[in-house]
């Protein structure tokens, strides 16, 4: 009987395995870097904790069960509810701001398709416990500064930055009424996910009066703030502080140095329910591909979670498509995994020397590795080559080949001298090639 990887999940074989090291190691060094924490939590949560507030298209995504207690329960498909949950628990004893960062492994029962998978790892980076438009951009820049770590330019990617606030008062504007505003807000969150057709089935269905759809759309494709004024025909004070808000957020963006990166864009929305101020998704600059990133302000969850009012904002990236990303632009580094030196059985039969060097090597710190098998030196060497090692250590009765496999260049070394400290020879000859 022959089994296949449950469908949407992956196997992560040693090169693909260095790969998600690469995203996950970068993820966190740019986490420490501005400042944020890491926190976990359980893959398992109970069923309500996403019901609750996540909104209808991700509760449809859950894989859940009935444990033998009889308790719903369902496999993460995001982290932020188990961040809100946690963080309610200790909100009188976590100074304010709370910056934290996660790296979990989710799960949604999605259709797999290019950049959407079944399982998948998304870096989430909130701050809890600030009103301040300063928190926003503080999640925007560290997103923005990861990027730039991975070498992805403006030219490459683009923060596109929404306001739910306004669109609820574009909505408002045009009819809708409060009650059946989740919805409104989940329709218009896929106008550039369909096809214009569609899209108005899609509106008129979620109670967008057709005679408002036009006013809407033009509210959503207006270029600049003065635009988005005109098309909510000034608003009222509410409209005023939003708009002051996302002119600060641009203005921190810029001072950050994060500017180039960042364009308003009313038509981003969230489909997540728990939105509540300025919303943003990343996206590649050609727009071919799904997001890269989504997030926003958050400010009642906390409060519908049993805690306080505390204002909440951040982000979640997924691996998937920023993976795509990457490859196709030609910024993966170099991840192939290699070894300081190989040692070599130069005399025949002499593993007690080989395995006392091995042994010494590895406890200094020396990547190293040596020959499974008795075999000649010249199937040692390519074996070296093979696994990528800088240095071969030929170990002959009286003397030790020290060979650079990559300049093919060879000193030979009494084996006492190099017995005395192979550690710091080898240290001395890795660290010399660095410089070079
Ligand atoms: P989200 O928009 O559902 O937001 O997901 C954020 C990112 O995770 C997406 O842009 C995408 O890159 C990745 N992602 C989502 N679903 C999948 C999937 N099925 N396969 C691969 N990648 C996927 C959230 O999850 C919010 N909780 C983010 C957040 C944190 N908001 C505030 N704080």
């Amino acid at each position: 009987m022959r089994f296949k990887a449950v469908k949407g999940t992956r196997d992560f074989y040693p090169d693909r395995m260095a790969l998600r090291n690469y995203l996950t190691d970068t993820w966190r060094k740019v986490s420490a870097r501005n400042g944020f924490v890491e926190f976990d939590g359980p893959v398992l949560e109970y069923l309500d904790l996403f019901s609750v507030k996540s909104g209808d298209e991700i509760v449809s995504q859950l894989f859940s069960f009935t444990d033998r207690g009889g308790r719903a329960l369902a496999m993460r498909p995001e982290i932020t509810p188990t961040l809100a949950r946690m963080v309610n628990a200790q909100i009188n004893s976590l100074p304010r701001p709370i910056k934290w960062f996660s790296v979990p492994r989710l799960f949604r029962a999605e259709n797999p398709q290019k950049g959407r998978l079944r399982e998948f790892f998304q870096w989430n980076v909130d701050v809890i416990g600030s009103d301040d438009v300063l928190a926003d951009a503080e999640c925007i820049f560290t997103a923005v500064d990861c990027l730039g770590e991975m070498e992805l330019s403006p030219q490459d990617v683009v923060v596109r930055i929404g306001s739910r606030p306004l669109t609820v008062a574009a909505l408002r504007q045009g009819g809708v009424d409060d009650s059946a505003m989740e919805t409104a807000l989940a329709a218009l969150d896929k106008r550039p996910k369909v096809p214009p057709e569609a899209f108005a089935e899609l509106a008129a269905a979620a109670g967008i009066p057709a005679e408002a759809l036009g006013k809407i759309c033009d509210f959503q494709d207006a270029k600049d703030l003065s635009a988005v004024a005109d098309a909510l025909g000034g608003g009222g004070a509410e409209v005023a502080d939003e708009i002051g808000k996302l002119e600060s957020l641009m203005e921190y963006l810029a001072g950050m140095g994060a500017g180039d990166y960042c364009r308003l864009d009313m038509r981003i929305v969230r489909g997540l329910a728990y939105y509540t101020g300025i919303v943003y998704e990343i996206f590649d600059a050609a727009n071919s591909l799904r997001a890269v990133a989504g997030g926003g302000r958050y400010d009642n969850l906390l409060q519908l979670f049993g805690g306080p009012a505390v204002g909440a904002t951040g982000f979640g990236m997924g691996d998937a498509v920023l993976e795509i990303l990457l490859t196709e632009k030609g910024k993966l580094p170099d991840l192939s995994a290699g070894l300081d030196c190989f040692v070599i059985d130069g005399g025949g039969g002499l593993p007690k020397k080989v395995l006392e060097l091995v042994g010494r090597l590895r406890r200094g710190g020396i990547a190293t590795d040596f020959s499974a098998k008795r075999q000649a030196v010249g199937k040692q060497l390519k074996e070296a080559n093979r696994r990528n090692a800088r240095y071969a250590v030929i170990v002959r009765d009286d003397t030790v080949g020290v060979k650079n496999l990559t300049t093919g260049e060879q000193t030979d070394v009494p084996i006492e001298d190099f017995l005395e400290n192979p550690v710091a020879y080898m240290a001395g000859v890795l660290e010399q090639e660095l410089r070079k």
